[in-house]
């Protein structure tokens, strides 16, 4: 708006100036010089005073115009000012945005640690539950076994088929004459080895009869040899007792074997288990 008035103002100087040079310029061939003379001073003087008053005007031009860079440099300025504002202003915003993104990941990854610790403490929680339960198991299971050891077991167990047996083949007592406590006959007689049900101190009796030179057989307790005994030298009927003690958990297995080939006879061929303690 104010540069738009300096260009008019500025118009109008020009065409004053040009109304005046048009004004000074002298007829040569005039009549009255006098005359003319006086109209050209009172001309001069109109243009002196047109004069001034253009001065005045200029300098108040060149005040507005003055006025207006001022302005104009206080606008620019501000604008500036205005657009550095938004600059920060955005940058802040930037900033923010960014320190919120951070933030975000970082709530994010606090959940997921939370939700682990939640698993974990869960998964501790289960494993305490298994410990005290498998706890109260073996505790029962020790109870019973405590139990089982208190109870009575003898068991006489024979020999029940007459006929060879060979070198590291079992003697079988298939055949119960006697027994107390004794849980699981089947056992007995479909294999005719002893498996202990009742944990303790169990003596061991193996009572063979049979025939033949050198024969020979051992009492095992989970297949390790726990005595050896030869029955006799010649070709004679002979009979052999093997006696041993032995502490017994419980599902350890007492076989007889025989050492070497010979015959054994039933009726006398037997092995007595008893509980001792
Ligand atoms: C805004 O950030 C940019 C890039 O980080 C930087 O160059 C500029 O100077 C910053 N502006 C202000 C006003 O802080
Ligand atoms: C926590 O357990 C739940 C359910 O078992 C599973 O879906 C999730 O992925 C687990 N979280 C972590 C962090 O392991
Ligand atoms: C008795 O022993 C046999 C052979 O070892 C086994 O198959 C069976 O399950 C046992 N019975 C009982 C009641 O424990």
């Amino acid at each position: 708006m104010l540069h738009t008035n300096v260009v008019l103002s500025a118009c109008l100087l020009c065409s004053l100036f040009l109304q005046i040079s048009a004004q000074l310029t002298v007829t040569p061939n005039h009549p009255d010089l006098h005359g003319e003379f006086l109209a050209i001073k009172k001309q001069q003087h109109e243009t002196l005073q047109l004069l001034t008053t253009l001065q005045q005007t200029v300098t108040a031009l060149q005040t507005q115009v003055k006025a207006v860079s001022v302005k104009t440099f206080i606008l620019d300025s501000n604008e500036r000012v205005r657009t550095n504002a938004i600059d920060v202003l955005y940058n802040k915003t930037f900033e923010t945005e960014k320190v919120l993104t951070s933030l975000e990941v970082q709530t994010q990854q606090l959940k997921e640690q939370l939700e682990l610790n939640r698993n974990e403490t869960s998964a501790h929680e289960a494993t305490l539950q298994e410990i005290t339960r498998t706890g109260i198991v073996t505790h029962e299971t020790q109870n019973k076994q405590i139990a089982l050891s208190q109870e009575r077991v003898a068991v006489t167990m024979c020999v029940a088929v007459d006929g060879d047996r060979h070198s590291r083949q079992i003697i079988k007592f298939d055949e119960i004459r006697f027994h107390i406590g004794i849980i699981n006959f089947s056992a007995i007689r479909s294999s005719g080895v002893f498996t202990t049900e009742k944990p303790g101190l169990y003596h061991i009796s193996a009572v063979i009869n049979g025939r033949k030179a050198n024969a020979q057989f051992s009492i095992h307790v989970n297949g390790n040899t726990l005595s050896t005994l030869r029955m006799s030298s010649d070709e004679f009927i002979a009979t052999g007792t093997s006696v041993v003690v032995a502490e017994l958990q419980i599902g350890d297995v007492i076989t007889v074997t025989a050492d070497s080939t010979f015959q054994v006879y039933t009726h006398w061929s037997c092995m007595t288990i008893v509980k001792i303690d």
